[in-house]
């Protein structure tokens, strides 16, 4: 009945397509003396953009949404309660001469009120997931004539019962912005509360950057990021982080691209830039996506710091989403451009007393980020970019020879665009080059020999997105099932295989809010409680968990093992534990029994331990209901001498760990 649905899903197709590739056999050899490539530490990494709700209703643990009133609707996202006495007693004013990174603010005038007659609500994002016996945090900032306005701040579930509140005084007055910060405790848990501030007293008020923080964060960091989140991110143990896109490094246009300089410093000085995701897809509308930047880069490289893994920042290359506007600064004013670039590596690795490098130390981190990797440009094209990158390429080797410059090939793994790209990236000697594939399951099994043949010695490969799509790219069919992870897995082996010239690859998009989502497949789902890992989440993942320092060959009738039979493998060892790791996955319907023979090594370990990854079912994905039913089990093996003896499963991904001597 499993294989028929399987032949009704398209998917046998998939493996019969392969078996043609080789000669069936038994003798699979990994020769365990000879390294042929060194895995680089960065060779599975993760790659962050703010798309499907990924910081703004993600990571970045606001719950307020809109909390400076500083979103094309002013008041997108909040109502006003209760009937406001006269016209014009909630007032959005507009400042920008005085503060133009965040001009807007609420005005409330009170007609001697008393709780319960005019307050606002806050939705939150998709509403508020409120956690029983979690602190949370409160604050805003205001400006008053005359004291004495209190506000009772109540979260409030999904059928009306408070289930946490506080209370402030206003007491300072005066023509400078105070804040005032209280904590208070939840009772329940609710996944769709809101918030409800209740005003007393008389007179005006403005206020600005009103916010709900759990304590709860990643570190337990005051106004941090969501902890469950990027748990997931920290157990992938990830050798890099890229960010922040994407296309949201290029923007629709040039006004609306990402510009880390925006991004730092306190908060409520970071200006609010719309998402591109926002509008950009017509089927997909997500009218309340923006961009706070309460997620900036120092926030970003803190991160990378925190789960051990290579900071990656892309930069805009002077050329808007080609896809979109296509804009393109003229290369007489490119130099703002390439300054953001040169600044940004002495915010992350200056010395304090450099000016960046001492922004970097007045917002808490004193010591350098250690930055090695920047990228220029995403998914850029054509020749304007080859203009464009070779300035961006001379100005900064001048200055910081050391840092790897990460090049965009485009948009597709292969056609005329990559080819001439490709082409002029390695006449400039790239050091990095960035490939983008959303494709089919088909083609990763297909394509899982993609690097054997390439240029040994010339730029090295960063494959910077890549997820195979069950359906059409950017479709809304796009699943996260099994056939589409055990296909990243097959080609995986084909990277692993080639990692003297893949030195980096992250699955994309990494996150996705099941309420506000706009591209699908993604690696993690969450909503605002809860999280998930997918089947290509636990693919990634084992990869990283499983890198080993060095690849050793795994053969078949002495060829590499990369579609033989349906089968796919590659093999490391790991000499800092001096294990030897083989990953095999087997594309086909039926238990495949295998013997691997290991030579080159006095002795293999007696116990072996395997980690297998399989579904019952090629369709089958996670969900919060069951978000282990496609998920790594563990189990012991008995090996004879040096030789491995295996039965795979019909659709699964296997590990064997060992100890050598
Ligand atoms: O991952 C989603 C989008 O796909 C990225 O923003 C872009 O680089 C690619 O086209």
């Amino acid at each position: 009945m499993k294989i028929l649905q399987s032949i009704l899903t398209g998917v046998v197709v998939m493996a019969l397509s392969v078996c043609s590739m080789g000669q069936s056999g038994n003798s699979i050899t990994v020769k365990a003396d000879q390294l042929v490539a060194e895995v680089q530490p960065t060779m599975w990494g993760v790659f962050f953009e703010d798309i499907n709700l990924g910081a703004d209703g993600g990571i970045y643990a606001e719950m307020v949404k809109n909390r400076s009133f500083e979103f094309y609707k002013p008041m997108m996202g909040w109502t006003i309660l209760g009937k406001p006495l006269t016209e014009g007693d909630f007032l959005v004013v507009n400042r920008k001469k005085v503060n133009e990174a965040n001009p807007r603010f609420l005005c409330v005038t009170l007609h001697n009120n008393k709780k319960g007659s005019i307050g606002l609500n806050n939705e939150g994002f998709r509403g508020m997931g409120v956690k029983k016996d979690i602190g949370y945090d409160f604050s805003f900032m205001y400006h008053q004539t005359s004291p004495g306005i209190k506000m009772y701040i109540e979260l409030v579930n999904e059928t009306g019962e408070i289930i946490g509140s506080t209370v402030v005084n206003t007491t300072a007055t005066g023509s400078e912005w105070k804040k005032i910060k209280t904590s208070f405790i939840a009772s329940a848990t609710a996944p769709k509360a809101s918030m409800r501030i209740w005003f007393e007293g008389d007179g005006p008020i403005d206020l600005d950057m009103i916010s709900l923080f759990p304590q709860d964060t990643w570190k337990k960091r005051p106004g941090g990021m969501r902890a469950d989140m990027i748990q997931m991110l920290a157990d992938m143990k990830p050798g890099f982080i890229r960010f922040p896109g994407g296309c949201i490094v290029e923007g629709y246009d040039l006004s609306q691209r990402y510009q880390w300089k925006k991004t730092i410093g306190p908060v409520e000085q970071r200006q609010l830039i719309i998402n591109r995701w926002n509008f950009e897809f017509a089927h997909r509308p997500t009218p309340d996506y923006f961009q706070t930047f309460g997620l900036g880069f120092f926030e970003y490289f803190q991160l990378a710091e925190d789960i051990g893994a290579e900071p990656l920042p892309i930069l805009n290359a002077g050329m808007a989403c080609q896809f979109n506007s296509a804009e393109l600064v003229p290369i007489s004013q490119l130099d703002p451009y390439i300054q953001d670039a040169l600044d940004l590596i002495e915010f992350a690795n200056g010395d304090i007393t450099t000016q960046w490098g001492k922004v970097r130390a007045e917002m808490g981190h004193p010591g350098p980020f250690h930055l090695k990797f920047m990228g220029v440009g995403n998914e850029n094209w054509g020749p304007q970019y080859i203009e464009r990158l070779k300035i961006f390429t001379k100005a900064i080797k001048e200055k910081y020879p050391n840092i790897k410059l990460v090049n965009s090939s485009g948009t597709d793994p292969n056609g005329e665009r990559f080819d001439y790209l490709n082409g002029e990236l390695r006449k400039m000697n790239a050091d990095i080059i960035d490939e983008h594939y959303y494709r089919r399951p088909e083609w990763f099994l297909q394509n899982a020999s993609r690097y054997d043949n390439y240029d040994r010695k010339g730029s090295k490969i960063f494959a910077g997105e890549y997820a195979a799509q069950s359906d059409k790219t950017v479709s809304v069919n796009n699943k996260n099932n099994w056939q589409t992870a055990i296909a990243e897995a097959a080609f995986m082996t084909g990277m692993e295989r080639n990692a003297d010239v893949v030195c980096m690859a992250s699955y994309a998009p990494l996150f996705a809010n099941v309420d506000g989502w706009q591209w699908t497949p993604d690696m993690i789902w969450v909503d605002n409680l809860q999280v998930y890992g997918t089947p290509n989440y636990y693919v990634q993942k084992l990869f990283s968990l499983n890198k080993g320092t060095n690849v050793v060959p795994i053969l078949q009738d002495n060829k590499p093992l990369s579609g033989q039979d349906s089968l796919y493998a590659s093999a490391v060892i790991d000499k800092n534990t001096n294990e030897l790791v083989v990953k095999l996955v087997n594309v086909s319907g039926k238990t495949q029994t295998k013997d691997i023979q290991v030579s080159g090594i006095k002795k293999l370990d007696a116990d072996a331990k395997l980690t297998i990854l399989k579904a019952d079912d090629l369709t089958d994905v996670n969900s919060f209901n069951q978000p282990g039913k496609v998920a790594p089990s563990e189990q012991a093996l008995k090996l004879k001498g040096k030789k491995i003896s295996l039965s795979l499963m019909p659709y699964s991904f296997t590990i064997v760990r060992v100890k050598m001597s």
